[in-house]
């Protein structure tokens, strides 16, 4: 069964949503952000990039066909993996980009693995620290994670944060930009720091303004409204909460980097140990 086929929209969450939409960028900001992060994050053609959270693989492909580097992109959706691979097809980075169904919670490969790990409104949903000390783990010492995510800029009352989980789900939780930092370092991460912090202005709803930009994803929408009604009202909940409340929010890349392993201090003892025993 295809996801979303037969499932209500009622009881799609925004996940289910926005894969069986087939949004390509659904984070703050767009693919304008994006691609202004990736200015600040230097991406070289010999890094080996990890998209956790990758959905369709918009930038995935992007950072394959601009930089040249090799990318693995993971999403926990069968649904935005198989789009994933069709667009890196369609778009001739097949060599590059390799997308696999996988829990970024527990990612599926070794220790000191990647360069750089890139993450695009995920965070926001999860656990920030236990999410952060996987990314840890998969890094290479020196390596960098860099999260564009949602952000609070003043304290949102309880009512507003119930609307706000009614609309994007219940573990929805954007942090003020100090405590966005904080996960990193708690997580183990060194020079942390915000890059292109910005409000969220009228670019506030990643749905809509994705569907402005696409001709082909509004006629797609057409259809779907058609077979399921229920559709147009979940949209407008989603956007009319962004529209009222977009000055509470903003966002930015949250930006940090796994400090080299500090060698380890040796007395006379230890060190005649590792020298000539090798222990
Ligand atoms: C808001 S979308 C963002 C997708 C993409 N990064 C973008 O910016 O367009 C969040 C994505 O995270 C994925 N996701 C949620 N929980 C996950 C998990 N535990 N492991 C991997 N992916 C997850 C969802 O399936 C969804 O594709």
């Amino acid at each position: 069964m295809v996801l979303g086929e037969s499932k209500r929209v009622e009881e799609m969450n925004y996940f289910e949503l926005i894969a069986w939409l087939g949004i390509g960028s659904s984070h703050p900001g767009g693919f304008p952000a994006t691609k202004q992060n990736l200015e600040a994050m230097q991406v070289k053609p010999e890094e080996y990039v990890l998209d956790a959270g990758c959905g369709s693989g918009l930038t995935a492909c992007h950072l394959a066909k601009t930089i040249g580097c090799k990318i693995m992109g993971i999403d926990i959706s069968s649904q935005m993996v198989e789009k994933a691979c069709l667009r890196a097809e369609k778009e001739g980075v097949s060599h590059l980009v390799e997308f696999r169904v996988a829990d970024a919670y527990n990612l599926p490969f070794a220790a000191n693995h990647f360069d750089l790990v890139v993450a695009e409104s995920i965070t926001v949903f999860l656990d920030k620290v236990k999410l952060y000390q996987e990314f840890y783990r998969v890094l290479k010492p020196e390596g960098r994670v860099a999260d564009l995510e949602m952000a609070l800029l003043r304290e949102l009352p309880v009512n507003l944060r119930r609307q706000m989980e009614a609309c994007f789900g219940s573990g929805t939780n954007p942090l003020p930009f100090e405590e966005w930092l904080n996960a990193l370092t708690l997580a183990g991460f060194q020079d942390v720091d915000i890059k292109n912090p910005q409000p969220l202005r009228s670019n506030g709803n990643v749905i809509m303004n994705e569907l402005k930009k696409d001709w082909l994803l509004v006629i797609d929408l057409t259809d779907k409204v058609r077979k399921q009604p229920g559709l147009l009202a979940r949209l407008q909940k989603n956007a009319g909460f962004m529209k009222r409340n977009q000055g509470y929010f903003g966002f930015g890349l949250v930006y940090g980097r796994k400090p080299t392993p500090v060698p380890e201090k040796l007395d006379f003892k230890g060190w005649v140990r590792k020298v000539l025993f090798r222990k």
